[in-house]
Order: structure tokens, then sequence, then C-alpha cells
């Protein structure tokens, strides 16, 4: 029995380092490992649930445990050829800042429970506000993604613009939004008749016409248009609304402009991405999540408000137990911008990797997302039997296989996740199915794209072409 809970010095030294050697042999030897594996929900349960232990055990036993029956049991989506989804490629400084804020168990709600989490936690939003070209009034909270920075910033548009009745309140976005922003207004309270859910256009973005039309039409109806929102790179095709038209109808309209670039607004930084994103500082409100196209760990979303006191107006409550937090002005108390009070300091490992390897490191990363995208393009143009859906955007590329039916694209990511070389998904494009890599991972080689797409012809070949 260990009532304490607490080891010796020497022997969490011991734990310490098996797990730091464990996860140095997994990252060492990541390219040659499977992208990962899906169990059998059966089988995984079996080997897995038990009645809660009375007695403990040994630690390293359960690290074999945790090792046999549960990381082996991951998609590995820092994998260089894990191109599904969004990947999140992840990075050891990252790795290592959660292991310190674990340990330390840093509380990041309050300046006087944590003041140096807090100055950290400013000053990397500061970094994130002008690199996104805020102005200086904007500022933001951390969150655990793009969910969350999508909800809380949903949450300060009602509170803005709608902070009365609700019921003739009405927001627009196109149908390529990311499913978490109707979540989030659902949440906020927003039911399913105020969205007005737009078809988009034929580059899959936000139409500015049938836009101010709908707009119109509603106002007519007596209903109360407040927020417009819109995609800086779409989980999709990496489609990007057209920022500044979106920004000059909303000023117009006085509507809120909430900008999800939860996937696409950290381009920002890289030259290409920049040009793409014009328009991004104009948002009211706008998502963007480190733990994407900023290489950490999960969880780290960002929400960046272009007033900061409307963060403050929207979420600070004063109760008699944290009345000492608030006795001086200039002390800046996280919980008071957001929804948490106990929160995770994940600011700390954006911090610590961007001054560890340098913003230009992170530039030039997020450059090879867009030229491996390019490249994997370039590979299906010359395949034959492959079609390019919508070309290389943002890091993204979305394809079809002529011969093929949509059915047999959904065998083929099976086949993919089975096969265990690399991972590509299926989304559903003007009612198709059709296949999609996210190229994002900097340690992502010409190379593995080339054989990922390569073993991808061969099964469907396999599927089309009869056997001699
Ligand atoms: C555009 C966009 N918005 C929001 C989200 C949700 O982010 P999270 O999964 O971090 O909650 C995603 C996730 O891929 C996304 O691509």
């Amino acid at each position: 029995m260990n009532p304490e809970l607490e080891f010796s010095p020497d022997r969490m030294r011991q734990i310490g380092y098996r797990v730091v050697d464990r996860l140095v042999d997994h990252l060492a030897t990541l390219p040659t490992q499977r992208v990962g594996t899906k169990a059998d929900p059966a089988v995984l349960m079996k080997a897995v649930s038990e009645p809660v232990p009375e007695q403990g055990m040994e630690f390293e036993a359960v690290l074999d445990q945790v090792e046999r029956d549960v990381l082996a049991n991951t998609m590995h989506v820092n994998h260089p050829r894990f191109f599904a989804y969004v990947p999140g490629p992840g990075n050891f400084i990252g790795a290592m800042a959660d292991a310190l804020i674990s340990g330390y168990n840093v509380f990041a709600g309050t300046w006087i429970s944590g003041s140096g989490p807090a100055a950290v936690e400013l000053t990397v939003l500061e970094w994130l506000r002008e690199m996104c070209g805020l102005p200086a009034s904007a500022g933001g909270v951390f969150v655990s993604g793009g969910t969350m920075a999508n909800l809380t910033a949903l949450a300060v548009a009602r509170h803005v613009k709608v902070p009365g009745r609700l019921e003739d309140a009405t927001v627009y976005f196109s149908d390529q939004a990311h499913s978490s922003l109707e979540k989030a207004l659902r949440v906020i309270g927003l039911l399913a008749e105020s969205h007005r859910k737009l078809p988009s256009d034929s580059g899959f973005r936000l139409p500015i016409g049938e836009l101010a039309r709908r707009i119109e039409q509603d106002r007519a109806a007596g209903k109360h248009p407040f927020c417009v929102i819109a995609s800086a790179g779409t989980t999709n095709t990496g489609a990007i609304d057209p920022l500044p038209e979106l920004s000059a109808l909303c000023r117009e309209q006085n509507l809120w402009l909430h900008v999800d670039g939860a996937y696409g607004a950290a381009a920002v930084i890289a030259e290409r991405g920049r040009e793409l994103l014009a328009g991004l500082e104009l948002a009211d409100s706008l998502s963007l999540d480190p733990h994407k196209w900023l290489f950490q760990p999960y969880e780290i979303g960002c929400v960046l408000v272009r007033d900061r006191d409307h963060l403050r107006d929207t979420f600070r409550m004063l109760p008699e137990y944290l009345k000492d937090t608030q006795l001086h002005s200039d002390e800046f108390n996280f919980t008071d911008y957001g929804i948490q009070l106990s929160r995770n300091f994940r600011a700390l490992k954006l911090w610590m990797s961007i001054k560890v390897f340098g913003l230009a490191a992170f530039r030039a990363a997020i450059e090879r997302g867009f030229v491996l995208a390019e490249f994997a393009e370039a590979c299906l143009r010359g395949m034959p039997g492959w079609e390019i859906v919508t070309p290389a955007q943002m890091g993204i590329v979305c394809f079809r296989y002529s011969a093929l039916d949509d059915a047999a694209h959904l065998s083929l990511v099976q086949t993919l996740l089975e096969d265990g070389f690399a991972l590509i998904t299926s989304t559903i494009l003007r009612g198709q199915t059709a296949l999609r890599t996210c190229t994002i991972n900097p340690r992502t080689t010409e190379a593995d794209i080339q054989a990922a797409l390569e073993r991808l012809d061969a099964f469907a070949r396999r599927v089309t072409e009869p056997r001699p």
C-alpha cells in the first residue's frame, strides 16, 4: 500500500526515464512502424476491462500494458504517412512541456495561482495576434481545440450582438463549415431554424451574393441576422471564404464575423498562406489550432477576439471565494476570458517550442505542407485512372479513381486501414465520395507520398482489373 501516492526521488527518476525511453523509441522508429491500428471492440474490451483493482501493482507492469493494449491500438496521427483528417504532427519539445505542466500541476486560471503562466500565455497570444494582423485591442485565450474555440467565439458573438431574446436571431455559414460550428450554435441555444447553411460556390466558398440576398430576405421577414461564420481553410478542401468581402458586408450590416481558422489560420506565418489568407485580420473573432498546423501535441486551440473586453464581458463572474484574485487591476485572470476556471497551462508548449526551434522553422515547416500537397497532386496527375477533384490547396488534395463508385472508395479506405502502411480517408464533395490527403506533417518525405499513392493505386487496380 502506498497511501501517500508517492515515490522516492530515485524511483521517480527511474519511472520518468522509463517513460522517456519508450517515447523516444517510439518516435525514432515511427517511419518504419504501421501508421496505426484500430482494434476490434470485442477483443480490445476483453483485454482492457477489469474490476477496479483494490491493490496496486508495479509501474513497469502497467506501462507494459499501456503500450501493448492501449498505445498500440491508436492511429499514429504524427506518423509521416498519416494523411487522414487533419494530422497532428506534434513535436518533442511540446510533449516535454506537457510533462512539465503535469508534473508541476500548474493552475492557469488566475494570476494569484499562476502569474508566470499567465505572463507566458499573454505573450504567446500577443505573438498570435500579431501574426494574424489583428489590432492591439484584440486578446484571446487558449482552449482545448477548434471546437471549444468556435464555441467560445460564438458565445461572445451572441452575448455582444443578441444579449436579449434569441428567437429571431439568424446566423450564416456555408455547407463547408466545420460541424463544430453547428454544434456550438446548438450549445449556445441557437436551434436549427436560426441556421442559414448556404450551398458553397464552385470553389467551395461561401457565396457572397447569395449571402447578401439571404440577409436581406431575413430582415424583410422580421428576423435578426447577427453573425456570419467564415472558414479560413475548410476541412474538406482547404477552401478559404472571401474574407475581405465578407468583412465589408458584415460591417455594412452590423454583423459579427467569426472566422474558423482552426485548420488554416496558422499558415498566415508562411508567405503563401499570408497571401491566401488576406482579410484574416478583419475578423471579429478567429479560431486557430496550434495542435494542427503549429505542430503542438493535443490539446491546444486558441480563440482571438478583436476587442478583448468582449471576452471579459461574456465570461467574467465574481463569486465570493475568488475575491482575492480580483484585488489588483493589473493582474490578468484567464478565467475571466473564457469558460474554464481550473485550466491547463497550454501556452507553455507553444512558447517553448517556438523559442527552441524559432519561428523561421515553423514557417518552413508550414511551407513544406503546401509543397507536399502539390507533390501529391502531381503524382496523382501522372497516375492513369486517377482524377483530381480539388487541386492542392492549403495542404489538402481530393481525388478519385474514375473507375470506382462511392462504395468502392470507402472500401479502399478500409483496405488502407488493414494494410497499415499509410492512411488516407474519404469525404463527400457535391454528393460524390472522394479520397482526401492532408500533408501538413513536416517529417513526411516525397518518398512517403509516392509510396503511399502507389500502394493505393495497386489496391484500386486490384478491385477493377480482373486477376490473371
Ligand atoms: C476547420 C476546422 N474547424 C474546427 C475543427 C475542430 O477542431 P478540434 O478537433 O480541435 O476540436 C476542425 C478539426 O479538424 C477543423 O478542421
